[in-house]
């Protein structure tokens, strides 16, 4: 029997005037999980109560129709679960939805290939080769590259030339998408398949991203792509790979730093609601440890020269294949130990096992006093670092779409985050690579959290303790928090102005 269902019949008894102790014990207990739950504390506004019902009606009707035909997009695998989400009103509300700020994003996965494909493969000087896997790898070259082939590749061909020879262009175009995304029919076979492939889209946009041009552009591009989403600060785990010139010239991590600030300054003045950009230098940890060693040195360094833009440090790739924070501790511990401030916003305990080096990886990070964890799927399983967490009040950065694309959890209402947001645990929402999952900015994966593993009863109040958490989490100063809260306030009234006068149910 359904929840509201039960609900109905109590109030029918009730109302024959007539409560059993045990139903009175019930009602206390569910309004104590009411409050515990994220956001249980907030008081609505009276506007913020209309434009609650309103929310609600349309999440009640959603939920009723999912029940009635079956179709619910949280419970399905996200490539399919697309095209239902963005027919949702609640999906559409979400969208214009202030959200504070995106807290975990990769550098190279924040805008839709399509501007990659149409626009960037569109420029003078972009050749491509063919991996003996039939994908395909860029380099912008002037004049023509000789070798510098990567393993495996066919000879360099000027893109501009192969479409020429083509009869069908937009098939070859969709291709090219199809390289620097995961989504599929098939359901891919194992975690370390789609890491594989995951890292296969990764390095054919790599070689245009990388292009110095290109470089600035993607990121102002990406940036406006999440504004578009309503989202007003951004956070992102740049790797500051070597980006090249046409004539092979190649930068180092420092002007990609600087190219990182100045662009987002640029968008920031152009866009006065949007607050800024701030970088968290990452490494991946499937490198030799020296090579992870020299990249905390550099960390320490971009802190001292970029004290504006750069947040901290963090590693990256599949956290079950590299090293486990406890290989690395010599090397993690060498700031603490020179006296030198270098936050940490350690990727920990994404992965489906239990009792290994990896999952035990949350309660290391939180002994590095990392800011915030990514992921953190594990966290349940480790009662000491669940507690821990939430003395030191360590926020998880959950990411639902990623985790089921990576083939962590299947049906989103048994995400680990359900019993996270059910006792008001510190965490925010995040999208991690929604490029790469054929997503955009956050409102995919705040639908998911909404009506998914957020249960039925999470509400507005959960959603604006959400946005609360984006900046209260964030890597910024007091005065950017503060500048922050004032933007959102601003268009967290206008939205809950339009939610609750303008909506006629189709004009959102
Ligand atoms: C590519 O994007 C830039 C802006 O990022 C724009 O100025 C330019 O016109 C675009 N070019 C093409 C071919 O779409
Ligand atoms: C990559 O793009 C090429 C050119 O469109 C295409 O032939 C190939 O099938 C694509 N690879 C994948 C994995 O889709
Ligand atoms: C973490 O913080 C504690 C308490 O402030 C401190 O004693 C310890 O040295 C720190 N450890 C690291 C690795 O930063
Ligand atoms: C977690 O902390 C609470 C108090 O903060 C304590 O009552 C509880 O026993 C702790 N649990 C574990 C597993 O240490
Ligand atoms: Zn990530």
């Amino acid at each position: 029997m359904g929840r509201l269902l039960l609900c109905f019949l109590l109030l029918s008894v009730t109302s024959g005037g007539f409560t059993s102790p045990i139903q009175e014990e019930w009602e206390r207990l569910l309004h104590r999980e009411d409050m515990l739950r994220l956001g249980g504390n907030i008081v609505l506004s009276q506007k913020e109560v209309a434009a609650n019902q309103k929310l609600m009606k349309l999440k009640e009707a959603e939920l009723n129709e999912a029940e009635s035909t079956g179709i619910f997009p949280p419970s399905m695998h996200f490539f399919k679960a697309r095209p239902h989400i963005l027919r949702s009103q609640v999906f559409q509300v979400l969208r214009k939805m202030p959200k504070g700020g995106a807290l975990h994003l990769h550098d190279f996965a924040i805008l839709s290939v399509d501007w990659l494909v149409k626009n960037a493969t569109y420029m003078d000087d972009c050749y491509m080769c063919f991996t003996s896997a039939g994908d395909v790898r860029f380099l912008f070259s002037r004049p023509a590259p000789v070798g510098m082939l990567p393993p495996g590749c066919s000879e360099w061909i000027l893109v501009e030339t192969y479409r020429k020879k083509l009869g069908d262009v937009t098939e070859f175009d969709k291709g090219l998408m199809r390289n620097m995304t995961l989504p599929t029919d098939s359901e891919p076979p194992s975690q370390d398949v789609i890491w594989r492939r995951f890292e296969g889209a990764f390095l054919s946009a790599l070689g245009l991203i990388c292009y110095a041009p290109v470089f600035k552009m993607y990121f102002y591009e990406g940036l406006h792509e999440l504004y578009k989403d309503t989202i007003h600060y951004v956070e992102i785990r740049a790797l500051l790979p070597p980006v090249y010139e046409l004539d092979g010239t190649v930068h180092d991590v420092r002007w990609s730093m600087a190219a990182y600030r100045d662009v987002a300054k640029q968008f920031a003045w152009e866009n006065p609601d949007f607050l800024g950009a701030k970088i968290i230098y990452t490494a991946h940890r499937g490198l030799p440890i020296a090579e992870i060693k020299e990249a905390v040195h550099i960390a320490m360094q971009l802190m001292n020269e970029f004290p504006e833009t750069m947040a901290g440090f963090d590693l990256v790739g599949q956290e079950d294949a590299g090293y486990s924070l406890y290989e690395l501790s010599d090397v993690l511990e060498i700031p603490s130990k020179m006296g030198v401030h270098l936050p940490y916003f350690f990727h920990a305990g994404e992965t489906s096992w239990q009792g290994k080096e990896v999952d035990e990886n949350v309660l290391y990070a939180l002994l590095l006093n990392t800011t915030r964890i990514g992921h953190g799927y594990a966290l349940l399983k480790h009662p000491m670092a669940l507690n821990l967490s939430r003395k030191m009040n360590i926020p998880m950065e959950i990411c639902p779409i990623s985790n089921q694309v990576l083939l962590l959890v299947s049906d989103l209402r048994n995400h680990p985050a359900a019993v996270l947001m059910a006792e008001g645990h510190p965490l925010v929402v995040s999208s991690d690579d929604p490029s790469l999952f054929g997503a955009q900015g956050l409102s995919f994966d705040f639908y998911e959290a909404f009506m998914g593993f957020g249960g039925v009863r999470a509400d507005l109040r959960t959603l604006k303790q959400l946005a609360l958490n984006s900046i209260q989490y964030s890597a910024l100063s007091r005065e950017g928090k503060d500048g922050l809260t004032r933007i959102w306030q601003r268009k967290w009234e206008e939205f809950i102005e339009e939610l609750t006068l303008g909506y006629s149910g189709r004009d959102l």
